[in-house]
Formats: structure tokens, C-alpha cells, sequence
């Protein structure tokens, strides 16, 4: 008993510890010498635990206004600049590329990669992005701009948009937190397909 305790209590302090120093990335469609680019951006502030065990929360910083798009299947939406500096949360599956380059491309589905940031403004794009949406249902997409217009404080991970290792942190932070939450807490886990889209 003793030992199940202080060991709840050091995995818990454990938790605490990370989350603490834990921030979240994103994929930013940004832009470098005029032309769009795709980073991986480290964003807002460490996650925190605020509420009930089993959750850790980020703020982001302020937004303006929230538009909820619907998007068709198999829809590509051709080439555009962001309208404005702002996050974008696609519920469904949206294919981002950059126009002149066959090099790099970065599907965004629902999940735990579903929000990015747009940046590639006309102000600081010549050649803007192309957004496709592949999948065999419609897409929601949540356009939420910053309150101020601006970039919101980040550091640059790297070129290219995130990938497995840049969630390594809410992957980690799923796994332990079910360790310590009591089982009636837990959702029953369900099979089946996950993907209602067609990956081409
Ligand atoms: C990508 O673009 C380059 C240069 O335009 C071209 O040579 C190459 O064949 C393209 N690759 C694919 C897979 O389309
Ligand atoms: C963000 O990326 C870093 C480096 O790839 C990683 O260590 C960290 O866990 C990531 N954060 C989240 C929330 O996954």
C-alpha cells in the first residue's frame, strides 16, 4: 500500500514536472524570400493542468473572430494566400502544398495534428499554398485569426511540417496519464476504421 501510494504520487509529480516545460507544435504555412514555406513551429504557453486528472491545456494567446467552413469531398481549392495571420483547425482532411515545389506536402486530418497556423499573407508571399480536400466526406474548417493580426511568439523547430517526433510529448502524456486515472474514468476502446477518407 505504501509503496502503491508514494509511487502514484511520484508518477503524478512526474507529470507535473513535464507538462510543465511541454509546448505544443504546430505546422505553419509561413514564408521565407516571398515564397511559402512550410515549418514546424513551437507555439503559446508550456501546457498546464488546470482542471480534472486527465487533462493538460495550452493557452494560445488571443483571437478575433471563429468561421466555421464546410469543404465538399475530393474539393481542391486551388492556390491562395492566408487572408490573414491565423489558426486553422481542420475537422475531416485537408492536403496543403506549395505551388512550384513537388518536394514537400502535409496532409492535416483530425487528431491530435488537426490545428496549424497560416501566415503566408500576401504581404509576405508572392506564391501562396494549395489546399485539397481528398477526403470522401465533407471537411469543417474553423478559421479563428489572431486578435492583433500578428504571428503569434513562436520558435522554429525545423523546415517542413511537423511530423511523429514533434507529438512525441501528447503521445507520452496520453500513455501516462491513463496509468493513473481510475479505470471506470476509461472509455472502452472500440475497433474499426478510423480513416473515412481515401489516401491517394
Ligand atoms: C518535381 O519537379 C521537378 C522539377 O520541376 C521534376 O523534374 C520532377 O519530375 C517532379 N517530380 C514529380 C514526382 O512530379
Ligand atoms: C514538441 O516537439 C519537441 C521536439 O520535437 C518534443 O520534444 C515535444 O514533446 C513536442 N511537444 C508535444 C506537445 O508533443
Amino acid at each position: 500500500m505504501k509503496f502503491n501510494i508514494t509511487f502514484s504520487i511520484s508518477i503524478l509529480a512526474a507529470l507535473i514536472g513535464a507538462s510543465k516545460s511541454l509546448q505544443l507544435n504546430v505546422t505553419a504555412i509561413s514564408a521565407r524570400d516571398g515564397s511559402s514555406t512550410f515549418e514546424c513551429w513551437q507555439v503559446g504557453h508550456p501546457f498546464t493542468r488546470l482542471g480534472a486528472p486527465g487533462r493538460v491545456d495550452a493557452m494560445l494567446g488571443g483571437v478575433s473572430t471563429v468561421s466555421y467552413g464546410v469543404r465538399p469531398a475530393n474539393h481542391d481549392a486551388g492556390v491562395h494566400n492566408a487572408p490573414g495571420n491565423q489558426w486553422v483547425a481542420v475537422i475531416g482532411l485537408a492536403y496543403f502544398t506549395l505551388p512550384g515545389d513537388n518536394t514537400t506536402g502535409a496532409y492535416v486530418s483530425s487528431g491530435k495534428s488537426s490545428v496549424i497556423f497560416a501566415a503566408d499573407t500576401a504581404e509576405v508571399s508572392r506564391t501562396g499554398h494549395r489546399t485539397q480536400y481528398p477526403g470522401d466526406t465533407e471537411t469543417i474548417v474553423l478559421h479563428i485569426p489572431t486578435h492583433d493580426g500578428k504571428v503569434p511568439e513562436h520558435s522554429v523547430l525545423h523546415m517542413g511540417p511537423c511530423g511523429f517526433n514533434d507529438l512525441a510529448g501528447i503521445r507520452e502524456f496520453g500513455q501516462e496519464v491513463m496509468s493513473t486515472i481510475p479505470e471506470q474514468a476509461k472509455v472502452e476502446a472500440q475497433d474499426g476504421t478510423m480513416f473515412p477518407f481515401r489516401l491517394w
